[in-house]
């Protein structure tokens, strides 16, 4: 007897070539019907070329009929998946085990990419979550510092992973960069097809093992790096950094814009607003605009973007990056209520996206 559950049986035995997984366990199958000595079904494939698809839909055939034999009708359509990000966890190629991955950019340097990296990456994991970070800044990597693991070496996995890297942990987050590799004196000089190299190697090199979230800090910018990232990793948003000052937000509004590009299409969680304004340690209710007022925020409605926060240039937050411990960190000071809230906006936009 032919059922759809015993065609699914039979499909079982498809292993999706890229997800190495079979079909069926990937949730690829759909539509099964049987009528009479007819079955048709709809299969979709982690790769849109045609010959790719051409053999997914030989192999159902030929499963097809080993179970119920040579005489059945069989309709195959097989159809590519929709674009990585869209699709769910399991069926992605890279990072299967991480539930979120998050990108934090900006278009001008020095506006506090990393800054609140370190913040969100520290913020979630003290809120029990499993966190990764990848510090992309291949080419100014502040992670090691700011996470106070400067003079560690990442190790090597043992027997089943081997030649996998294992990341340095502190805080909960387990963390990599190229700083890691490098001399704290010496210059990372990249050529092109090195630091491209370099960065698919932290994900794809790595024993990440499970995670919730993966946060990766991008250098200033919109580059090459960027390009690649958007290309190889499935991110399921970006958080963008800026300074209420005009020239950072002109810089941010084209960040914004390229991951809203139609072939690119990654959702903008929103707009942090950084340094919005100077609180000195011993008057903490006085607030002084120096890089002007509410900038990101006004930024944020014109985009329709949400804002996520406003973070104050406080010393402290400065001196807890040098000292590697992120301010989130700290009991009850308001830089750490800032980062925090900026978290449950990331999480709410999260939802949303
Ligand atoms: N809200 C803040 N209050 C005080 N200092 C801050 C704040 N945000 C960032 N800083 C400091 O400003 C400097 C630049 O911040 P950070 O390195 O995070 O910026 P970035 O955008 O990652 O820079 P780059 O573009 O070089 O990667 C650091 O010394 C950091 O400690
Ligand atoms: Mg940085």
């Amino acid at each position: 007897m032919m059922t759809p559950e015993s065609i699914l049986k039979a499909l079982a035995f498809v292993t999706e070539p890229e997800l190495k997984k079979d079909i069926v366990t990937l949730g690829l199958v759909s539509n099964v019907k049987v009528e009479g000595n007819t079955v048709s079904f709809l299969v979709r494939s982690s790769n849109p070329a045609l010959h790719y698809r051409k053999r997914l839909e030989e192999a159902c055939i030929h499963q097809v009929r080993r179970f119920h034999g040579d005489d059945v009708a069989i309709l195959a359509e097989v159809e590519a998946l929709p674009k990585s990000a869209d699709r769910p966890v399991e069926q992605r190629k890279v990072l299967p085990n991480v539930k979120k991955i998050i990108a934090i950019a900006s278009g001008k340097g020095g506006v506090g990419k990393s800054t609140v990296t370190a913040n969100l990456a520290a913020g979630l994991a003290k809120r029990g979550y499993k966190v990764g970070l990848v510090d992309a800044d291949i080419y100014g990597p502040s992670m090691p510092i700011m996470f106070d693991v400067f003079d560690e070496k990442p190790s090597l996995a043992g027997d089943e992973e081997k030649n996998k890297i294992v990341p340095v942990e502190n805080y909960g987050v387990k963390i990599l960069s190229i700083g890691f590799f490098a001399e704290a004196n010496q210059a990372i000089v990249w050529r092109g097809p090195m630091a491209s190299k370099a960065l698919s190697q932290m994900f794809t090199d790595v024993h990440w093992g499970e995670l919730d979230f993966m946060l990766i800090d991008l250098p200033p910018g919109t580059g090459d790096i960027h390009l690649q990232l958007v290309q190889q990793i499935p991110l399921d948003g970006v958080v963008i950094v800026s300074t209420p000052q005009a020239v950072a937000l002109a810089d941010a509004r084209k960040g914004v814009g390229m991951f809203q590009l139609d072939n690119i299409k990654i959702p903008v969680l929103g707009i942090v607003e950084n340094m919005s304004w100077f609180t000195p340690a011993e008057l903490p209710e006085n607030k002084y605009f120096i890089f002007g007022k509410e900038g990101a925020k006004l930024l944020a409605e014109e985009l329709n973007v949400p804002l996520l926060g406003q973070v104050p240039l406080v010393q402290s937050i400065r001196e807890a990056g040098d000292v590697g411990r992120p301010a989130i960190l700290q009991t009850d000071t308001l830089q750490a209520a800032a980062f925090d809230g900026v978290i449950d906006n990331v999480l709410k936009s999260l939802d949303n996206a």
